[in-house]
């Protein structure tokens, strides 16, 4: 049997042995396409390459992409279960040429590929055509010699084939398998066509215009090819079965569905295995991809599939939650060729288990309630509205499980009704909130939110998206354009900018649609929680709701921001291992240059504490363990030991951030770090790159504040040392290394220079002549100026003079930086006969200064010149003469 996997790998390797490039599939969410929820077939993620708009390094590419049907144009959701053939999540092989080979050699390779490396018989392949397609016709009789009984015109849209509302389309031709008469079933187009025996297998669009608003059409810039051809399907054929859930990927799921259940999978209960194996992998894919269940968009979508499929495991009798045990078949079957599974598995388990915890404790309830509603209901009857949204509202019912599960007995929702009822609804939840006397300028954004609805955030898993202008608002009223030099808030209905909470600051970006218009973001905010309003400037052109833009986040600071936000979530862990379990987040904030992280602890931390906390840190980071984001309910998720601000009020959901391992954080499951987070990080720890304190101090009592710094901004710290380091040894000429001993000789060696001039002026000073003495009146005085003898040491001096004997009065001047110093001694034997305190008052007269004071035989003054010392002198020789 030829396994899913290998048809896979053959259809790539074909192609890519024909020039193609081999592309990923891209993400469920298109990020390049505001107007789809999901992408629904391989050539989403080359729109804008077949419009011109885009240009890639090659014209040919091959893909085998994840597509979702299930919202939209293309929505198969309610019949999953009950048909062969309907998947919300399927796989697309496709071939893509972008003005390079058109239609003729399209058919030579599809023909090829089939009947060469597939080996299909050629007498069991037919083709339809897009009736006013005359040359396809032409080249299916000359690549495959088919013969005309086996071209089928089709005159309707079946063979025009359209991405969206708008977008790339063109007339297609489908190659069809004919499983034989054995089979029921007519050829297309026939009025039996539905039946099992012929099978389309392979679409192959002729993409040659691009769809704009109702009733405009344009010729794309050169004619193009999109091929598409359903793997589940293909599979079932070379499988040798008649329905794709029989083939192997399929079948594994339902095998496993079967044997958690304990449930035939083949018996009464076969539709409910399908839904779950089928809803299993959109569910799976989703989430990986970044869709979480809410009440709103894509999460919406998700959270209708999923807990369509848990209603069938609890019909089926699963006592516990039943979905998230079955990802590792999944993950088994398909981990290989998608690796964003096996990354995403902690995230997609925990997911679902919460889903469908919190959706069982209503389910049993809401479909006792369902029972007796539709036990009062005639057969066939309708079901009303209002029960229907009673289920919804108090049940979490989405209305497409309601009616499937009224389906089997033929009953129906009136959905008109059910509509009324939700608008109702929305009518008295205004009126409530218009009483609760929130803030007038809030009025705006409660009328905004109400109107274009929550803002889906894309920024886990992407920083460009393609989003619409939904609202514009302009000094705080709503305006229907804005010209360049506008100061402008902007509301997208989806967006990858992240809005400022929990102290990571908001993104900056550009915000543009080509020419036409282009907004500088310099911040995101928040408003009433999930509404994200870019704050920027109309740069240039014109904007206005509607407008399809490009919202692409500045890469580079989104990522030290992001590097901070990772190392402050280390930086906690390391600091209550250091300090204690009192360390508690007081307050924090992650931008692109730095972080600030506060934190209750009484005492300022020692140098030994902050070098532990950072060597901790950067062993975590060179640790480079996988950062894992899972979703939970508050209460589980502080039940494992993750941390959570106390006070912060938290949705039903939250975001657990696990970082690194430690074996033993048994109550952490062996993870270093867990918070509750709705931040962005880095992938792994080692993107981070490097850590580095910068300050520690006081905010207020019993909060210290650390500053630290990553990566780039961590080394240019570093650096910056060095060269400071490098700089001093220049200095010193010598190496870097030495430079410690270096200093160190140094202050040692100042120390005893210091010793040894103290003592040398103290020998200048006192040891002069008796010839120095002069007599005055009949006192021996030492009248001198000791030029740079600091002023502090002058009295010391004057004392050891007078305890020499050799002089009845010291009367000195010291100069020391350019400011004079005087003090005036008297020996015992001069007391009464001259007045210290005079003296050098009449000193400090003729050097600018005034006044001085002390006692009679020991007094001191000074004055700014120092440049009249000598005039000082001579005033004191004055004043001691009479
Ligand atoms: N885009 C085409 C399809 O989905 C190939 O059928």
């Amino acid at each position: 049997m030829t396994s899913s996997n290998d048809i896979r790998a053959t259809f790539l390797d074909y192609f890519r042995r024909n020039g193609h490039e081999v592309v990923d599939s891209s993400p469920l969410v298109p990020r390049n396409d505001p107007t789809l929820m999901f992408a629904n077939s391989g050539m989403v993620q080359f729109k804008n390459v077949f419009t011109g708009q885009e240009k890639r390094p090659y014209s040919r590419a091959t893909t085998a992409q994840k597509c979702v049907r299930a919202g939209g144009k293309h929505n198969d959701l309610d019949n999953v279960g009950y048909t062969a053939r309907h998947h919300t999540f399927f796989e697309m092989l496709g071939n893509f040429s972008f003005g390079d080979y058109f239609k003729d050699q399209a058919i030579a390779h599809a023909w090829e590929l089939l009947t060469r490396d597939f080996a299909l018989p050629k007498d069991r392949l037919l083709v339809t055509v897009y009736s006013e397609d005359e040359e396809a016709p032409v080249f299916w009789k000359k690549v495959a010699g088919l013969p005309d009984s086996r071209i089928i015109r089709i005159p309707t849209s079946d063979n025009f084939w359209r991405m969206g509302d708008t977008g790339p389309c063109g007339p297609c031709s489908e190659i069809f398998f004919d499983h034989g008469d054995a089979i029921p079933g007519g050829p297309p187009g026939s009025a039996d066509q539905d039946g099992d025996r012929f099978i389309e297998i392979w679409n192959l669009v002729f993409m040659q215009y691009e769809e704009g608003p109702p009733g405009t059409r344009v010729p794309l810039p050169r004619p193009s090819i999109d091929t598409g051809m359903g793997l589940e399907r293909f599979a079932a054929i070379l499988q040798g079965r008649h329905d794709n859930y029989d083939t192997d990927t399929l079948r594994a799921l339902i095998l496993a569905s079967a044997e958690a259940t304990g449930q035939d999978p083949d018996g009464r209960w076969k539709v409910s295995h399908r839904v779950v194996a089928d809803h299993l992998r959109a569910g799976t894919f989703l989430i990986a991809d970044g869709v979480l269940p809410s009440n709103e968009g894509r999460g919406y979508v998700l959270r209708r599939i999923l807990r369509r499929a848990m209603r069938h495991a609890h019909m089926m009798g699963a006592r516990e939650p039943l979905l998230h045990r079955l990802v590792p078949a999944l993950t088994r079957q398909m981990g290989a060729a998608y690796p964003e599974i096996l990354r995403a598995e902690a995230l997609v388990t925990e997911t679902l288990r919460l889903e469908e915890t919190r959706f069982r404790s209503l389910l049993e309830r809401g479909l006792g309630l369902l029972a007796e509603e539709a036990g009062k209901l005639g057969d066939r009857g309708t079901l009303p509205g209002e029960v229907a949204f009673r289920l919804y509202d108090t049940y979490g019912f989405p209305l497409d499980l309601t009616q499937d599960a009224l389906r089997g007995e033929g009953k129906a929702v009136d959905v008109a009704g059910f509509e009324a009822a939700m608008a109702e609804q929305k009518k008295r939840a205004r009126a409530a909130w218009a009483g609760s006397g929130e803030a007038a300028t809030e009025t705006l954004w409660f009328d905004l939110k109400e109107k274009v609805g929550a803002t889906e955030f894309l920024g886990y898993s992407t920083e460009t998206a393609e989003g619409e202008i939904r609202a514009l608002v302009v000094d705080g009223k709503v305006v229907d354009r804005a010209a360049p030099g506008t100061e402008v808030a902007v509301v997208l209905n989806q967006t990858p900018f992240y809005a400022e909470s929990g102290g990571q600051v908001g993104d900056t970006g550009l915000i543009s649609a080509g020419e036409a218009c282009r907004i500088v973001v310099r911040d995101t905010q928040k408003k009433l929680g999930d509404l994200v309003v870019h704050l920027g400037t109309v740069a240039h052109g014109e904007a206005r709701p509607g407008l399809p833009v490009q919202a692409e986040v500045d890469h580079g600071r989104r990522t030290t921001i992001r590097a901070h936000h990772s190392a402050t979530h280390l930086l906690h862990e390391a600091l209550r291992r250091r300090l204690g379990t009192h360390v508690a987040q007081k307050g924090s904030l992650n931008a692109p240059d730095r972080l600030r992280f506060d934190v209750s602890h009484p005492a300022p931390m020692t140098d030994g504490d902050l070098a532990w906390v950072e060597a901790e840190v950067n062993a975590r980071i060179r640790e480079n363990a996988e950062v894992v984001t899972r979703l939970m309910t508050p209460d589980a998720a502080v039940a494992i030991g993750a941390m959570a601000l106390f006070g912060e009020k938290y949705g039903d959901e939250v975001r657990v951030v696990s970082m690194g391992h430690d074996e033993n954080a048994v109550a952490k499951h062996g993870v270093y770090s867990l918070e509750l987070c709705g931040g962005t990080h880095v992938r792994r720890t080692g993107d981070i790159g490097l850590f580095r304190i910068v300050s520690e101090g006081a905010v207020s009592a019993g909060v210290r504040r650390v500053e630290a710094v990553t990566g780039e901004a961590a080394l240019k710290v570093i650096e910056e040392r060095d060269r400071q380091l490098n700089d001093a040894a220049a200095a010193l000429k010598v190496r870097p290394v030495e430079l410690p001993d270096r200093v160190a000789a140094l202050v040692e060696e100042r120390r005893k220079l210091e010793r040894e001039v103290a003592e040398l002026r103290r020998k200048l000073a006192t040891g002069g002549a008796a010839a120095e003495v002069e007599t005055i009146a009949g006192l021996r005085v030492a009248l001198r100026d000791v030029g740079e003898v600091p002023a502090r040491d002058l009295k010391g001096l004057a004392e050891a003079i007078l305890k020499g004997g050799t002089a009845d009065v010291a009367a000195l001047v010291s100069t020391e930086g350019g400011k004079a110093s005087i003090v005036v001694g008297l020996a015992e034997g001069a007391k009464g006969k001259a007045d210290a305190v005079a003296l050098v008052r009449a000193a400090a007269a003729a050097v600018g200064g005034k006044g001085g004071g002390g006692r009679p035989e020991m007094a001191q003054a000074g004055g700014p010149d120092a440049a009249k010392s000598a005039e000082a002198l001579a005033a004191m020789r004055a004043a001691l003469a009479g």
